[in-house]
This record gives structure tokens, sequence and C-alpha cells, in this order.
């Protein structure tokens, strides 16, 4: 199913998988696993910090095939369900915070980068970078909040057992996928969606306002319903949550 490489040092896994790729294309569900990233890359064009060995740096190879890129969403959907099941089980109540990061309480755990290719319309490859925080205890000042899962459960982790855990859990969502479960996707999601259906106060360009995160698009806007029963759709960097409330 899966075939872990593990390289110690990398510029980012996600990179080095896109030249595997270059060279000649490897099995679908090859995975580059490393220690250090020299240039680990974030959402946006931002840099990913981690500690060297002590947290999870994968990217994972798919072949959706039959996906059109405007339900590209979904593969944000499996990768995000896969990391919270596996999460759960290490004693851990992660939530997904729209778009592509993993929360427990109000603190980030977890970031995902997810890039693909298209033909025509097709998404043709997908390479899903996930950034895990597992045994790394102290943040930088520019980080105030992240945390680990030691952090939160108080010991160390086994990273390559927690990479196979993960991975278990995306191929499981990801052969739901394939079969079309569009619905039973979006129900998980939803359920473990941060904010989903609470009242909390968001900031677009208009301002701030009152809304209710009632679900996201196959294409990845997220939908709110402002206290007038309109609902808007927002993509990546459109709204923002205050943070200063709780859920
Ligand atoms: C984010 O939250 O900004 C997304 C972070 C994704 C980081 C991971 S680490 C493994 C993979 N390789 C990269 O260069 N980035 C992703």
């Amino acid at each position: 199913m899966f075939d872990i490489k593990y390289i110690e040092e990398v510029d980012s896994t996600n990179i080095t998988l896109w030249e595997l790729l270059k060279n000649g294309e490897p099995v679908e569900g090859t995975v580059i696993l490393s220690d250090y990233q020299h240039h680990g890359r974030g959402q946006q064009g931002n840099s990913w910090h981690s500690e060297k060995s002590l947290n999870l740096l994968a990217s994972v190879f798919l072949k959706p095939e039959i996906l059109p890129v405007d339900y590209h969403f979904y593969l944000s959907k499996i990768v995000s369900l896969g990391i919270i099941d596996a999460l759960k089980h290490y004693g851990i109540t992660p939530r997904i915070k729209w778009p592509n990061d993993i929360l427990v309480d109000k603190q980030k755990i977890c970031g995902i980068l997810i890039e693909n290719t298209l033909e025509g319309s097709i998404i043709k490859q997908t390479v899903a970078g996930i950034g895990m925080n597992v045994n790394q205890t102290g943040f930088p000042d520019y980080l105030p909040n992240a945390t680990s899962i030691y952090n939160q459960i108080n010991g160390l982790t086994d990273i390559a057992d927690l990479l196979r855990d993960i991975l278990k859990k995306i191929w499981m969502y990801y052969t739901e996928l394939k079969q079309n479960s569009f619905e039973l996707i979006d129900e998980l999601y939803r359920n473990n969606l941060f904010g989903y259906y609470s009242w909390l106060t968001y900031i677009d360009k208009t301002g701030t306002f009152r809304g209710q995160i009632i679900g996201a698009r196959a294409d990845g806007a997220l939908r709110i319903r402002k206290e007038n029963g309109e609902v808007h759709q927002y993509y990546f960097k459109e709204v923002e949550w205050l943070n200063s409330e709780c859920p």
C-alpha cells in the first residue's frame, strides 16, 4: 500500500517527491519521510519550522486519476480525516481548522501542504505533505500557537509508527473517495471541523461579523452563514477567525 523511503535530510519532502516524479513516476503510495528539511515549505510560500529528528515530516504520492480539479479539496479532507483519526488513538482530541491545519485546543499541531498536477481538468498527481509536531517541546517565539503530541500527552511518540497509523487511515478515506463517497467524507469532515455550527466572530474584506461555518465546498471554499441568514463562500485568506473567543 505505502512504500516509505527514509532520507535523513532533504530540502523539502514535497520537493524530493516531485523530483522523483520528474525522473519517472514512482508507484502510488510512495512516501518520503525525513528527519530534517532545509527548506520546509508551508502554505502560501511560508516556510515550515521543525527541529531535527523530533517531528514527522513526510510527503505522500497519490494518483486520484478521476478527480476533477474543482473537487480538489476532497484530497485535503481525506488527508485531514486520516490525521485526525490517527491522533485520536494517541489520546488527543484534534480538530480540523479550515483549510489545512490540525489544531488541539486552539494550538496548531499539524500543517498540510497539498500540491497537484493536472491533465486537462483532472487531477493527475498529488503530493500531500504532512508536517506534524511530535516530540518537540519548545517552539520559536514567532510560533506562539504551536503545540506537539509530547506537549499534549507528556510522552514520546515513535514517529515511524505514527506515520504508518496516519497512512493507514488516509488510505481508508482515499478508498472512500475513489468510491465517490462524497457525502460520508463531508459528514465526517464537518463533525471534526473547528467552528462548525458555532457562532464566532470572523473578519472578511467588509469587516468583522458573526457567523457560523456550515461546511466546505468541493473546490475548497468555506461556507459561512452570517447572522442575517446569508451564506458566503470564502477562499483561502479571504476570511479569518478572530481567535480571542472560545467556540
Ligand atoms: C502549513 O501549515 O503551512 C503547511 C505545512 C506543511 C509542512 C510539511 S512538512 C512535510 C512536507 N514538506 C514540506 O516542505 N512541507 C510539508
